[in-house]
């Protein structure tokens, strides 16, 4: 890829963004959003990451697809591979097509998980280390991530999702680096709270106020972390940690249950580690 060593994100301009359908908690048709708002808010996000050398890719917006603008869930890229999103309800279905054409005009190889099964991409599925982490019941299902790992060739982790105002595994978790991650204890039963805590062993857990602010929902920027406002627990932390911060005022996409993770797709496979090693 051209720009080689600058991390590049995925990203769709909010020109259609809005509150059209309730699937999660968060929304509210009633409510809505304000377009203007999110549109700066959105540039803010944009600006930033560029400001911390990202190149940015662009998907074209389209009517009628309010719910494009979240690229976590466009699909997992791997290495060369992209495993575009299966989605569970049928108003974010219309967004697959769109997002298998990105990928095959970047030039992944394009799979797309069976029939019957759910599977919403990096929202659901997120490496640390080399190890995929995978949330499931609300949107991804189980089954999807054993048929990710075995495409992929990696150790996947599926963990069950509790809360439904943690839907996606992207709303409660975030990998920094290998082994060292932020994460909601609240929004994981027993066992998932046992692998993050076996698996990973530096661990900054965020309190329940601070994760209803979308904190857990970071872009990781090398040893930055941009995330949403109303967190200073966990900017704190992770300063302690050696992270600079940047905060962002995202609030008109967490009426949609987003925020600035969701907003954007990691592309050029600096999540995995092992890509890093190989590359
Ligand atoms: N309104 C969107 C939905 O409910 C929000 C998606 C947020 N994306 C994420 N990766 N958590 O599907």
């Amino acid at each position: 890829m051209s720009t080689a060593g600058n991390p590049r994100i995925l990203m769709c301009p909010p020109d259609h963004f809005g509150i059209e359908y309730e699937i999660n908690p968060w929304m509210s048709i009633q409510q809505g959003s304000d377009p203007e708002r999110a549109a700066g808010q959105w540039r803010a996000l944009e600006r930033t990451l560029e400001d911390l050398g990202v190149a940015i890719d662009l998907m074209t917006p389209e009517k009628g697809l309010p719910d494009l603008v979240f690229t976590a869930n466009a699909g997992l890229v791997y290495r060369d591979t992209f495993i575009a999103s299966r989605f569970r309800f049928g108003v974010r279905q219309g967004e697959t097509p769109h997002f298998e054409a990105w990928g095959r005009a970047r030039g992944f190889e394009v799979l797309t998980p069976p029939e019957g099964m759910n599977f919403e991409g990096a929202g659901d599925a997120l490496f640390c280390g080399e190890t995929l982490f995978a949330g499931y019941r609300f949107r991804s299902d189980v089954r999807s991530h054993h048929w990710v790992g075995e495409r992929l060739g990696v150790e996947v982790l599926p963990m069950e999702l509790v809360d439904p105002r943690y839907y996606h595994l992207d709303t409660c978790f975030c990998p920094l680096e290998a082994g060292v991650a932020v994460y909601y204890p609240g929004a994981f039963d027993d066992y998932g709270r046992a692998v993050i805590r076996g698996r990973i062993p530096t661990l900054i857990e965020v309190r329940a106020e601070e994760a209803q602010s979308f904190s857990c929902n970071a872009v990781v920027v090398g040893r930055t972390v941009v995330l949403n406002q109303g967190a200073p627990a966990l900017a704190a932390d992770l300063q302690r940690l050696g992270y600079a911060t940047r905060t962002l005022e995202l609030s008109e996409f967490i009426k949609s249950g987003g925020s600035a993770k969701c907003l954007t797709l990691r592309v050029d496979g600096e999540e995995a580690a092992a890509w890093k090693a190989a590359g």
